[in-house]
């Protein structure tokens, strides 16, 4: 069984390649999937064929790479109608398994209240209060929100629980949703450890890293001021790296620190926030694998400047965007809506932020097979109701996807659209 999706009038495949463009885009395409992956990618012209099945066979096609043919057997054909398609967005931070929301801090913050740190520790009093299956209904309902707007990959992180045991629970509950689950122990202090921060860390990296080390790909630390000391986070990430754990850090959210020239140094896929970046912050980026995480959400919901994006890219940083979505610092899901931030007020050109949005957080979490529509990749992609991508940005707040297919299945829309909306979390698969 394949499915055929032609007649897109943009397609942006994100495909590596020597020239100007990063997203890499073709007009008057399609894209041919089989078992769960994409198979040939190429003109609409040549995925015609004669009719069998359910739909059009593509004939004499391009193939994946350059040759001929594009699939035998049954085969669904959508017709995009002229419309654009992108790969799924890749959301590379998020923190979706916690209790409570903090509404009255947003309303208050909007009055003129500074957004602090010592926020999320009214967030671990609701979440350790949460049973695992009012954790998990909120995690699904979330990640079917995520699912709406096109986001096909995600990250999770915990740092809501700062107990061994509530830590625990949210990386395992974390990992029945996605293969990309991040240890955030190191989120903040918790009240009970308040005058003594260097045995919480000794918990984080004793037996807290042991509970949670199974069920987790990466370990990240708040390497902030009202969070961690830099030694402090060195002390977290090297204990994780030690166990196998993929660095990443979340730093210079609040004001310039050294926890981005931290996690050049050790190597992390990712260093998120970056909204006060130094010259030598940048440079060192630059000079790195390190990807810079934006996050519009988090500037847009506490009121602070957003960062300089334009100056990132020119500067050779690899930049990523994520929603960060958490019921302090960034309350939004949408990458449409953070697509559309970085557009108007960081400097990012459309195809830039959808890149960003898409093989950017591929990069942030060290992956290929997902984020670029290729042969070989994830068939994991968006339809959206609009002609071009830049549409994400030019219209923003409305609801621009109309299809979104994971793994070759259709989640939302498309001919097993009623799979996907009869299962609760349909981005599980
Ligand atoms: O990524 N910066 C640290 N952690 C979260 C905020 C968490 C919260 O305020 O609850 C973030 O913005
Ligand atoms: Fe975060």
């Amino acid at each position: 069984m394949t499915t055929l999706i032609t007649n897109i009038g943009e397609l942006t495949t994100n495909v590596p390649s020597a020239a100007g463009d990063p997203t890499v885009t073709l007009r008057d395409a399609a894209v041919l999937i089989e078992d769960g992956r994409i198979a040939w990618v190429g003109s609409a012209a040549d995925a015609r064929g004669p009719s069998t099945g359910s739909g059009t066979q593509a004939g004499s096609g391009t193939q994946a790479g350059s040759g001929t043919q594009a699939g035998s057997g049954t085969q669904d054909v959508i017709d995009a109608a002229g419309r654009a398609v992108i790969p799924g967005f890749v959301d590379s931070h998020s923190h979706l398994v916690f209790g409570g929301d903090r509404a009255a801090e947003f309303e208050a913050r909007m009055a003129g209240q500074k957004y602090a740190a010592g926020g999320i520790r009214s967030t671990v009093a609701a979440t350790r209060a949460a049973s695992d299956d009012e954790l998990r209904a909120r995690l699904r309902g979330f990640l079917d929100e995520m699912l709406a707007q096109g986001t096909t990959t995600v990250e999770i992180k915990s740092g809501y629980g700062l107990s061994v045991a509530d830590e625990e629970r949210l990386v395992r509950l974390a990992a029945e949703v996605t293969s990309e689950v991040t240890f955030l122990g190191a989120h903040v202090v918790p009240a009970e450890y308040a005058d003594r921060p260097d045995a919480y860390v000794d918990l984080v990296t004793g037996p807290m890293l042991d509970a949670c080390a199974p069920h987790a790909r990466w370990i990240d630390v708040f390497c902030e001021t009202g969070a961690f000391t830099v030694p402090q986070s060195r002390r977290v990430l090297e204990a994780g790296i030690a166990r196998g754990l993929g660095p990443r850090v979340h730093a210079s959210q609040l004001a310039p620190g050294d926890g981005v020239r931290l996690a050049v140094e050790l190597g992390a896929a990712s260093v998120d926030h970056g909204t006060y970046l130094t010259d030598d912050d940048v440079a060192a980026l630059a000079a790195s694998d390190t990807v810079l995480t934006l996050l519009p959400g988090v500037e847009f919901s506490t009121r602070q400047p957003y960062p300089d994006a334009r100056r990132l890219i020119d500067a050779g940083v690899t930049v990523a965007l994520a929603c960060d979505t958490n019921p302090g610092s960034s309350f939004t899901s949408s990458m449409p809506f953070c697509i559309a931030i970085a557009v108007r007020d960081m400097g990012m050109t459309p195809s830039e932020a959808v890149w960003a949005a898409t093989a950017g957080g591929a990069r942030a979490l060290r992956r290929d097979d997902v984020g670029v529509l290729a042969p070989g990749a994830r068939a994991d992609i968006v339809l959206l109701k609009a002609p071009t991508r830049i549409h994400l940005a030019y219209r923003p707040g409305v609801p621009l996807v109309d299809q979104v297919w994971k793994d070759g299945v259709a989640l939302l829309g498309g001919p097993d659209a009623e799979r996907g909306t009869e299962d609760h979390g349909a981005l599980t698969r």
